[in-house]
C-alpha cells in the first residue's frame, strides 16, 4: 500500500482556524501603503487548506472570483466541501496531494497563491513541486503569501522538538496514538528539564516555553511538532528557494510589523536603515525581533506606483468596523510589548466608523480633519486596527 501521508500527521484533524493573512483582499492596503502595484485577485489558489475555513470565507467574499484549493486529508476536505455547499461560493476544493494537484492541466493562472502553515512541515521534494507550480501558474504581477517557522526565533527551542520526536520514536508505545504519544513526550521533557540540565541553564526561556506547550490545543501541537518533516528556515534560505519562481520580496503580511515603533527601538530602526539591501535588512530585523514565525507577501515582478496613484488608491479604500465601537481595545502588542494607541487619533476615527457602514479613507479624513488628525495618521490607524481586529474578536469570544 502506498503511504499518501508523506510522514504528515493525518490521524487527527487540524484545528478549525481562520487566518486573515491568507485573505487576498488584504494585500491592497499594505501594497498601497508601500507604493506597490497589486493585482486584482480574481483567481486564487490555496495549498494545504486544513479545515478550509479561511478558503471558504475568502471564496464567499470574492463575488466574481474563483478559488481553487487542495489538502490531501479527506476528512478535512469533506468538512471544507460541506461549507462550500452551504455557502454556494465558487470554491473548487480537492483532496489531492500537492504533487497531484500541481500537475493538473485544467487550472487557471492565478493572481494569488497562498500557503499558511505548510512550508516548514513538508519535504524538500514537496517544496520543489510548489516552487515549480508558482513559477508556472502565478501570473506576472501576482502575489504569493507564504508563512513558515523562522530562525533565529526557533534556534533555542528546536532541540526540544527533536527530543520529543526522538522520545516518541524510540520510547513511545506502538499503537498508543499521536495524542497519547504527545502527552508522554511532554511528560518526559518536563522530567528532563527538572534535572536542571546545562542546556536549560544556557537557554533559560526554554522552561517557560515548555510549560506553555501544555496549555496549547493538542491537535495543533501534534501538527506543529510530530510531523516527519519540520524545518525552520532563515529568511535568506526562503529567498533562495523562491528565486526560480522569479519572486521579489514585497512585505510582511502581518499588519503590525509595518508600525516600526511597536517592534523596534530607535537604535534598531536607525541600524536597519543603514542596510541598503532589502533582503539582508530582513535578515538583520529577524535578529531584532527574534523572529519565530514569518508571514510574507512575495510578488512576481514588483512595480512601483507614483505618489498620485498611491494617495488616490488609499483615499478610495473602503473599510468597515466589525466590532461594537465600545468593544474595540486600544491596546496592541508588537515585539516591544504592549502599547496603547493614541486616543486623540483613534477615538475620532472609530467614531466615524461606529455606524458600521463602509467608509472610504477619504471620508474618514474629511470627518476627522477638524480634530487635527492628518491623513497619514488615518492610514496608520486603519492599518493598526485592521491588524488587531481578529485578536480583539478572539478576546471577546474565546
Ligand atoms: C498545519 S496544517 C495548516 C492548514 C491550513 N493552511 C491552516 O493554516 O489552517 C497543514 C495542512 O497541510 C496538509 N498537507 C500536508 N502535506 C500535504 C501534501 N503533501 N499535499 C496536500 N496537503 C498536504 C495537511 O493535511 C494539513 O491540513
Amino acid at each position: 500500500m502506498t503511504d499518501w501521508t508523506d510522514g504528515y500527521i493525518t490521524e487527527i484533524d487540524y484545528t478549525h482556524g481562520y487566518y486573515q493573512e491568507l485573505n487576498p483582499l488584504r494585500i491592497r492596503l499594505l501594497f498601497l501603503n508601500l507604493g506597490l502595484a497589486f493585482p486584482e485577485t480574481a483567481s486564487v489558489c490555496e495549498l494545504g487548506f486544513g479545515q478550509g475555513l479561511s478558503a471558504n470565507i475568502h471564496a464567499a467574499a470574492q463575488a466574481n472570483g474563483q478559488l481553487w484549493a487542495t489538502d490531501f486529508n479527506p476528512s478535512q476536505v469533506s468538512f471544507a466541501q460541506s461549507l462550500a455547499a452551504a455557502s454556494g461560493a465558487n470554491a473548487q476544493l480537492f483532496d489531492q496531494s500537492f504533487s497531484d494537484f500541481c500537475r493538473r492541466d485544467d487550472l487557471p493562472d492565478f493572481d494569488y497563491i497562498g500557503l499558511h502553515g505548510i512550508w516548514s512541515w513538508i519535504s524538500d521534494e514537496s517544496r520543489a513541486v510548489i516552487v515549480d507550480f508558482i513559477r508556472r501558474k502565478l501570473k506576472v504581477g501576482g502575489v504569493l503569501y507564504l508563512s513558515y517557522n523562522a530562525l533565529p526565533g526557533w534556534a533555542a527551542f528546536a532541540p526540544i522538538r527533536h527530543l520529543m520526536t526522538e522520545y516518541s520514536e524510540i520510547m513511545g508505545v506502538k499503537g498508543q496514538g499521536v495524542l497519547n504519544g504527545l502527552d508522554a513526550a511532554l511528560a518526559f521533557t518536563d522530567k528532563l528539564l527538572a534535572t536542571n540540565p546545562l542546556y536549560a541553564r544556557a537557554n533559560p526561556q526554554v522552561n517557560e516555553r515548555v510549560k506553555k506547550l501544555a496549555e496549547q490545543n493538542r491537535n495543533y501541537l501534534a501538527h506543529e511538532y510530530f510531523n516527519r518533516n519540520w524545518e525552520p528556515m532563515h529568511f535568506a534560505t526562503i529567498a533562495n528557494w523562491l528565486m526560480p519562481a522569479k519572486l521579489n520580496y514585497a512585505c510582511s503580511a502581518h499588519y503590525l510589523d509595518h508600525v516600526s515603533a511597536m517592534n523596534l527601538t530607535a537604535d534598531q530602526q536607525a541600524f536597519l536603515q543603514e542596510i541598503p539591501d532589502v533582503l539582508f535588512r530582513e535578515t538583520a530585523r529577524d535578529f531584532m525581533v527574534n523572529q519565530q514565525f514569518r508571514r510574507d507577501y512575495w510578488i512576481k515582478g514588483a512595480r512601483r506606483i507614483n505618489s498620485i496613484e498611491q494617495i488616490e488608491g488609499l483615499r478610495n479604500m473602503r473599510v468597515i468596523l466589525m466590532l461594537h465601537r465600545a468593544d474595540v481595545s486600544l491596546k496592541a502588542a508588537g515585539a516591544l510589548g504592549e502599547c496603547t494607541m493614541d486616543i486623540g487619533v483613534y477615538h475620532p476615527v472609530l467614531d466615524v466608523l461606529a455606524d458600521h457602514t463602509p467608509k472610504t479613507l477619504a471620508q474618514i479624513e474629511l470627518a476627522v480633519k477638524d480634530k487635527g488628525v492628518s491623513f497619514a495618521q488615518v492610514v496608520q490607524a486603519i492599518l493598526v486596527l485592521t491588524g488587531t481586529v481578529k485578536l480583539q474578536q478572539y478576546r471577546m469570544n474565546p
